[in-house]
């Protein structure tokens, strides 16, 4: 069927106080596992894609994520992650997705508004619409490392004012989550009073980055295959469950898929060294991912809402 808009599938979610999961992709594995298990769980979805994916996977990449995501039977839009330009997210629209991150969040508010302003117009008459960011996430964005002292919490207020002023149609808000592998000594901690906060103030869905939960399983199994992945932490199930409840409509996550795959990759590379065939390594790869997704779309709680 025909891709929706990201704001289709998020205004039903944030009205229905469900989660939408936005999965990143690279290839195709990761692309038929995030859709699979969406077709199997009967929820609705976003697929992601960054510049880093665009740059890596060109346009075989983009041209086979927007057919498979139309042959899927539930709804999909098609989304562009940390867009970081005007000229990005406009190459992306002529391309097909559906959705667009402009991330000026790095800028001050002034800046932030009209870069996301100019794009809002042009996706607007294009039929797409967009995801804007006030406020910093800590951890790893698009290879940058943000440290801790300046991941700065979205502010209400400024939420607000950034929303009326620039036009955009959903929020990704910092409230404790960062991006990577490495969220946090322990459990991260989230600051649901501002989601609250946030969420009295706005209608618009908002959007929770840096939101794996990175299983220790996985993290295990990585680990006791050659890899080495220390201080692993991710964020738990319940604050993402209690999130949802309180406003967070679209839920990222690249890092648990990413584990997934690479653990189990060492894992056959490690106890088949006869093996080389990709299709007996790739596809036990797409099966934890898949297995990944699915139970995810579960604590989103948006299964069977396609
Ligand atoms: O938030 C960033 C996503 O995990 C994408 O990462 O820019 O390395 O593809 P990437
Ligand atoms: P994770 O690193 O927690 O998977 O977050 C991904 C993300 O926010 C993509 O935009
Ligand atoms: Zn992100």
């Amino acid at each position: 069927m025909a891709l929706e808009t990201g704001l289709d599938i998020l205004a039903k979610a944030r009205a229905g106080q469900y989660g939408i999961g936005a999965f990143n992709t690279n290839n195709m594995e990761i692309t038929q596992a995030i859709l699979e298990a969406a077709e199997e769980k009967r929820s609705p979805v976003l697929v992601s894609l960054s510049e880093g994916a665009i740059k890596y996977g060109g346009r075989p990449l983009i041209d086979m994520v927007i057919h498979e995501s139309k042959q899927a039977s539930v709804p999909v839009s098609v989304h562009l992650d940390h867009g970081s330009s005007y000229e990005s997210c406009l190459q992306c629209i002529r391309w097909g997705f559906t959705s667009v991150m402009i991330d000026k969040s790095h800028e001050d508010e002034d800046v932030n508004t009209k870069e996301t302003a100019r794009v809002v117009e042009a996706a607007h008459a294009m039929g797409v619409t967009v995801e804007a960011e006030i406020g910093r996430l800590g951890g790893v964005e698009e290879h940058v490392v943000v440290a801790e002292e300046d991941a700065i919490l979205t502010k209400a207020d400024e939420a607000e004012r950034f929303m009326t002023n620039s036009g955009a149609d959903y929020l990704a808000v910092a409230i404790g989550t960062s991006h990577g592998a490495n969220k946090g000594k322990g459990r991260p901690f989230i600051h649901h009073d501002r989601i609250l906060e946030i969420a009295a103030l706005l209608p618009h869905p908002l959007v929770m980055h840096g939101a794996s939960g990175v299983p220790a399983e996985m993290v295990e199994k990585f680990n006791s295959n050659g890899g080495e992945l220390k201080d692993a932490s991710g964020i738990h199930e319940d604050d993402v469950r209690k999130a949802v409840t309180e406003g967070i409509a679209k839920i990222n996550t690249d890092t648990d898929l990413r584990l997934s795959f690479s653990a189990v990759v060492r894992e056959i590379l490690v106890n088949d060294p006869k093996q080389f065939d990709p299709r007996k390594i790739l596809g036990p790869a797409r099966e934890a991912m898949k297995q990944i997704v699915a139970d995810r779309l579960d604590v989103f709680g948006s299964t069977n809402k396609a």
